[in-house]
């Protein structure tokens, strides 16, 4: 965990300044385990600031802030639910593109991380390259957020989780099944984020995509603690009993280049509803989205029943509104 001094603009300016008084301890989120702690928090005041817009209560609790969002990748779902985010606090929310700003190229993160945090609050960064993401952070006065790397997912867990929460009731002792990709960021994040809050977790993956050596050792390492199980296995009748079941693209940004070998080998992963039909009755279908149909799940259960994955793209909003909250207030 990072925790930084705001305001990068303090040197030279006069004692008597109004922003010398307001110094706040911030941090980046970079991984979902830099608010290991704060999950629970933050999903609750997603869901109260869900109830309270929609019975007509103002939100505009970050008024005069500003949030750069740095995009190095297309997005729908991440910008969008940012940019409203910061629109509903009463902030306001500048977008910038591989077009605007080049990090690593035209100027560096270190640069680029020093300027920025003279002009904003915070930064969202989805970045092609998890390094300039990491040199960002360490030289931005003001908190930076991971809005998607090669590796983890943090924003979108934190709208998984309070889909679930919404769903349930609970998070504590549920059975969470990801089928699919295993070395996914999506799938690094489920990991750490459902054993942070009590979930049982089984990645059912053929095995040469199991997860990152680091990503299984930080979650058994908290699984353990907590008597949780996590389970590896490559048949996917580990989904009995699954409480939740979610998957992901099969060929994420990073590895369009592999599409073909990765369908090839993703063969007989597809969430089908005779899938569906092996967890509990109840379960959910959680899916980050875009979908591929037919890859990784199929139409039937993308748009079942059991499927809250409009509900889950919508919490995008109210999660990131939630952990903005959090960090500027
Ligand atoms: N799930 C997700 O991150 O969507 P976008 O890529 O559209 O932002």
């Amino acid at each position: 965990m990072r925790i930084k001094n705001n305001f990068g603009m303090k040197k030279g300016l006069n004692n008597n300044h109004p922003y010398l008084n307001i110094l706040i301890m911030r941090k980046d989120v970079l991984s979902i385990l830099d608010v290991e702690d704060e999950i629970e928090d933050i999903i609750n005041l997603g869901i109260k600031l869900k109830r309270d817009f929609k019975e007509g209560k103002k939100l505009n609790y970050l008024r005069e802030k500003t949030l750069a969002m740095i995009f190095e990748r297309e997005s729908t779902r991440t910008r969008v639910s940012f940019e409203v985010a910061m629109t509903l606090l009463g902030g306001h929310a500048i977008y910038l593109n591989r077009r605007d700003i080049k990090i690593g190229e035209r100027e560096s993160a270190e640069d680029t991380a020093q300027v920025l945090s003279r002009y904003v609050d915070a930064i969202m960064y989805r970045s092609l390259n998890k390094r300039n993401l990491y040199d960002l952070a360490e030289h931005a006065a003001v908190p930076v957020i991971n809005g998607l790397d090669e590796d983890e997912h943090p924003c979108q867990i934190l709208a998984d989780l309070m889909s679930i929460k919404e769903k349930k009731g609970r998070l504590d002792g549920l059975k969470f099944v990801f089928i699919g990709d295993g070395d996914d960021n999506l799938t690094h994040s489920y990991l750490l984020g459902c054993v942070a809050v009590g979930m049982n977790i089984c990645i059912v993956s053929p095995k040469k995509y199991w997860p990152k050596k680091y990503f299984i050792e930080k979650t058994l390492d908290i699984a353990n603690k907590k008597n949780l199980d996590v389970i590896l296995t490559e048949d996917v009748n580990a989904v009995k009993e699954a409480d939740v079941i979610a998957t992901d693209t099969w060929v994420s940004l990073w590895y369009e280049n592999e599409r073909e070998r990765r369908i090839r080998d993703f063969h007989g992963y597809t969430v089908t509803t005779e899938v569906m039909n092996l967890a509990k009755k109840d379960a959910i279908f959680l899916h980050c989205m875009p979908v591929h149909y037919g890859e990784e799940a199929t139409r039937e259960v993308v748009h079942g029943p059991q499927s809250i994955i409009i509900d889950e793209a919508e919490n995008r909003l109210w999660a990131e509104m939630a952990l903005l909250i959090k960090l500027l207030r």
